[in-house]
């Protein structure tokens, strides 16, 4: 034995390890190639990776039109862009597992994400070997598909940051293997991609869910896991959650850690039914996302709105958020919510909204927190001047 093979330390699959699915492409770690006792110690988000379409919550335009496209076997190339946590790549596998069926995922697509290197080389000899060579050993072997597609998919995941000449050389390749390859290019910002891109690609954007949408899977995730939380919490996780599931659930398994009392390492294993949790509140969701807790805001609200001296106004918010640890883009962010909900001259609203943009984009540019705190402060009062 080597040295090296001495020193190092390896990390070898427990023996009779079984997989969910005989996918177990290059290293990737997709919903579908998961070891089934992993499945436990996976964040949810993973868990719950939708593994086909109807799985998908909201969008039901999107997945109508995607799906009548590959009923009457006429897939254009794809284009899926929007915000994180939205579901894009769950639709996008989900697809790929409805083409070809789980079996054949592996030989008839090809995911390329921002881990992968995708600068011109890639493109140039991955995507194009891939995309110029036929399938033929797919199509035969699967006597029971006997209607699946002849395309091949190439899913190019993150594409915003590929490489502009990256770019520019997919224009022609695209074109150019059409009659046996789909592309999916999935992106947050659109604006980001070539426009000759955009053009050869059917559009989709998804936009943030909405709140019943993250509900459903929120709802389940809740009853499956048995987490013990309030109904006035839940409402908060899905409100918080602004449109992304990937957080909801991300903030929910959080909190349900958080939830669960510690046990020694060596002790022995508690059974799932006999651990005691906390019940999750709307002040552990609020504490977990970091968001001011709405009493706060509220507070800080009518300190401002009622009190005309600045200085007491100033010491207010600051003991505030000093005692709760508050972040003052999380309160300029929180105080806007509160004020548009106010009944007041427009030309006070007006002041309110422009100053508060203000501060906020000075803020995010690491202006001097303490000083920017007082210019709050200002143009709130400001404001109440204005009303008269
Ligand atoms: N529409 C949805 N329906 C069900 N689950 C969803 C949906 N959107 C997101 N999720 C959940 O959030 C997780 C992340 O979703 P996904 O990876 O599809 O997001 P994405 O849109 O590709 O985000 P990003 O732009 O950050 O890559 C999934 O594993 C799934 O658990
Ligand atoms: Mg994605």
């Amino acid at each position: 034995m080597s040295d090296l093979e001495d020193e190092m330390d390896i990390d070898v699959p427990s023996k009779g390890i079984t997989f969910t699915s005989n996918n177990t492409a290059k290293g990737k770690r997709s919903a579908a190639n998961l070891p089934v006792e992993a499945e436990d110690s996976l964040p949810w988000v993973e868990k719950y990776r939708p593994v086909s379409l109807d799985d998908v919550s909201g969008h039901h335009d999107i997945l109508a039109t995607i799906n009548k496209f590959v009923d009457s076997n006429r897939l254009p190339h794809l284009l899926l862009y929007g915000p994180p946590g939205t579901g894009k790549t769950s639709t996008i596998l989900a697809l790929a597992r409805r083409i070809y069926g789980s079996e054949n995922v592996r030989q008839m697509v090809l995911e390329l994400n921002a881990s992968d290197d995708r600068g011109i080389d890639v493109v140039r000899e991955q995507i194009k070997t891939f995309a110029s060579t036929k399938q033929i050993f797919t199509i035969a072997s699967s006597g029971s598909r006997a209607g699946i597609a002849a395309y091949k998919l190439i899913i190019l995941d993150e594409a915003d940051a590929m490489t502009n000449t990256a770019q520019m050389a997919l224009r022609r390749i695209m074109e150019k293997y059409t009659a046996n390859t789909r592309f999916c290019i999935i992106a947050n910002y659109s604006h980001k991609l070539s426009p000759a891109l955009l053009s050869r690609c059917t559009r989709f954007r998804f936009s943030p869910l909405k709140e019943r949408d993250i509900r459903v899977l929120v709802d389940k995730v809740i009853d499956e896991e048995h987490v013990k939380i309030t109904a006035d919490a839940t409402d908060s996780l899905v409100r918080l959650s602004k449109g992304d599931m990937r957080r909801a659930l991300n903030v929910l398994q959080a909190c349900h850690a958080s939830s669960t009392p510690l046990h020694p390492r060596d002790g022995p294993r508690v059974p799932e039914q006999d651990i005691v949790r906390e019940t999750i509140t709307t002040e552990t969701i609020f504490n977990c996302v970091a968001a001011p807790p709405p009493d706060a805001i509220k507070k800080i609200l009518k300190t401002l709105l009622t009190t005309s001296d600045v200085t007491s106004c100033l010491s207010a918010i600051n003991t505030l958020k000093i005692s709760q640890g508050l972040a003052l883009a999380d309160i300029i962010t929180a105080l806007a919510e509160e004020l548009v909900k106010l009944e007041v001259k427009p030309q006070a609203m007006i002041w309110w909204l422009d100053a508060l943009a203000e501060i906020e984009h000075r803020v995010s540019c690491g202006a001097n927190e303490v000083i920017q705190t007082a210019a709050v402060v200002g143009a709130i009062r400001n404001g109440v001047e204005l009303m008269g």
